[in-house]
């Protein structure tokens, strides 16, 4: 893929997903909007029929299709995003619904620098299925988490998370709404503390510092 691109002032931010991409674009919109000030340089998707495709490209913001079918092993296909994130000079990545687990040793090479979003309240309701398993449950309580990736899934220290209550008469259709309608806020908001280096990383804790 030829040179590394020339760098532009700022945090270059690399948004990884796999499908929907509702969160991928409220995270465009706030670029746009200069709610974050950062460079939104490439989507990196490994599904070449994913809607969130069309959506970067409503914001023509450049794609990355890395399809795990195309390489041998996991490293391999790994390797291939690496060296999309070096021709993009990222600093930033933000999972948004990637539906690929990382390798401990791609999450060592951007330690504290790989963002992802979970719907519930971890540690509660790990998994693919976050909203549906607490609806099922029958908490009262559930809600969104954004914390930095570290090598176990859904664990990383936790950054930014907020409670949603579940009303009776909630069926999931309406809870799955309200969680995205949070993801949509929260997000864009760690993002935004992340690129003004308010952020500061423990082993186990974050803290924002001057909010
Ligand atoms: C979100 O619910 C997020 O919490 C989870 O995957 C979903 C992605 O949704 N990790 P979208 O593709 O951003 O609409």
């Amino acid at each position: 893929m030829g040179k590394n691109r020339e760098r532009k002032s700022g945090v270059n931010i690399a948004v990884f997903a796999s499908g929907n991409g509702s969160n991928f674009e409220a995270i465009a919109q706030a670029v746009k909007k200069r709610k974050i000030r950062a460079n939104l340089a490439l989507l990196v998707s490994d599904n070449p029929t994913a809607f969130v495709l069309k959506r970067a490209r409503k914001y023509k913001i450049r794609i990355a299709i890395v399809r795990r079918e195309d390489f041998f092993t996991k490293k391999d296909f790994e390797a291939g995003i690496l060296s999309c994130l070096k021709v993009h000079g990222i600093d930033l990545i933000v999972l948004a619904g990637f539906m690929r687990v990382l390798s401990p040793e791609f999450v060592r090479r951007y330690r504290n620098k790989i963002l992802n979003i979970h719907p519930s309240l971890l540690p509660a309701f790990k998994g693919a299925h976050g909203i549906r398993d607490a609806f099922d449950y029958g908490v009262k309580v559930s809600g969104v988490t954004v914390h930095f990736v570290d090598e176990q899934m859904d664990h990383g220290p936790i950054v930014l998370q907020e409670p949603l209550v579940i009303e009776e008469r909630d069926t999931l259709a309406e809870l799955e709404a309200r969680i995205h309608k949070v993801e949509h806020c929260i997000y864009p908001e760690a993002i935004k503390l992340f690129t003004e280096r308010k952020l500061k990383a423990g082993k186990r804790k974050v803290k924002i510092l001057f909010r």
